[in-house]
């Protein structure tokens, strides 16, 4: 079974032919981080038109590098929500359009879900159940995941998501978008330790994070001391580096913490800031220690791609979910939808 899937939640317009749930034939991503760079975030305005221009050929691309025609396809998966609605409605009316021509049934995916979902790509995929912990650009989430379809939130953010502190922080130092991978690749030269910024909710029992505290804290310290020349580079790198630990300890210690309390004995990392090479270092090393196999897709599953779209929509459709075509897209999503069927 052959599923086209599409997304188009923020700033990249991906589209993928993945097989079985499990066998990807194409990926193709296409990111608009130029387009937004100069703003330090993404204009949603601008996503959506660039979505409407891009769309059409990152999908005939798709299919091409599958080797498919759409009279190959079985089924199409789009990406419902969460994320910024006029994108969102972009995924939405081309896979309704396709689905609608070609007599193919469509169904609708949550894009959390769908990150959680790339892992299955992977050789070695999780069983279930798991803890899933899906750090990215709009969330952080700390899920209990019974079967393909089943998801339970332990926890989220009270406020920032983590990858959102990562882009604030470096649109503040002026080091462009988007900020995580630029921290990431400074943070390497950087002092960990130089400043102790501080974890937010960590004493108490909550699997809930807060991070806007820490953007802020930041924020102060560089109002307070300046970093000037000589050694700025420097300077910047010790700074970028105690920011990036404060996030990364936390994570761990939730994820670590979720798996305590539900002993599945596998934890899978999901969504944009699971590029972090930092935090894949860090949960790798606490999770071998508490005896946890941890479970990490390859770093182009990680930003947002319709791999894991494809996937989640094979297992729909394999249960005989089949949306209808009012299928809308959502800013924010109850996390399990009930299904619609036509
Ligand atoms: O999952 P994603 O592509 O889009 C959303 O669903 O939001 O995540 C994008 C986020 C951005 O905030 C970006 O700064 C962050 O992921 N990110 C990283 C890294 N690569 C991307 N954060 C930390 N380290 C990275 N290497
Ligand atoms: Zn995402």
């Amino acid at each position: 079974m052959l599923i086209l899937g599409i997304e188009t939640s923020c700033d990249e317009t991906a589209a993928a032919v993945v097989e079985a749930g499990k066998t990807v034939h194409s990926n193709v991503v296409s990111s608009q981080d130029e387009v937004h760079a100069r703003y330090g975030g993404v204009v949603p305005e601008l996503a959506s038109r660039v979505h409407i221009r891009m769309i059409p050929a990152v999908i005939d691309q798709a299919l091409q590098k599958a080797h498919v025609t759409l009279a190959d396809i079985h089924g199409v998966a789009v990406t419902q929500g969460p994320g910024l609605v006029g994108s969102l409605l972009v995924g939405l009316g081309a896979a309704k359009s396709l689905a609608m021509a070609f007599e193919l049934p469509l169904v609708g995916v949550n894009h959390l879900e769908a990150h959680v979902a790339a892992n299955f790509l992977e050789q070695d995929p999780p069983p279930f159940p798991f803890s899933a912990l899906v750090v990215s650009g709009g969330h952080t989430n700390l899920f209990y995941v019974s079967d393909h379809l089943t998801y339970r939130t332990l926890g989220q953010t009270r406020d920032d998501a983590a990858g959102e502190a990562f882009d604030k922080v470096a649109k503040f130092l002026g080091l462009g978008y988007p900020g995580g991978v630029v921290i990431d690749r400074m943070a390497k030269t950087g002092d960990p330790v130089s400043v102790a910024f501080p974890r937010a909710m960590m004493d108490d029992d909550s699997l809930d994070f807060s991070f806007s505290g820490l953007k802020t804290a930041v924020i102060t310290h560089l109002k307070k001391h300046p970093l000037e020349d000589p050694g700025l580079e420097q300077k910047q790198a010790d700074l970028v580096a105690a920011f990036q630990e404060a996030v990364v300890d936390v994570l761990v210690s939730k994820a670590l913490r979720a798996e305590a309390r539900n002993r599945t004995g596998h934890l899978v990392l999901a969504g944009g800031v699971a590029a972090n090479s930092r935090l894949r270092a860090q949960l790798a090393r606490a999770a071998s220690s508490a005896g946890i196999t941890l479970h990490v897709p390859r770093l182009a599953y990680c930003t947002d791609n319709a791999v894991g779209v494809a996937s989640l929509g094979y297992h729909q459709l394999r249960l005989g979910r089949r949306a209808s075509w009012d299928l809308d897209a959502y800013s924010r999503l109850p996390h399990r939808l009930p299904p619609r069927h036509r």
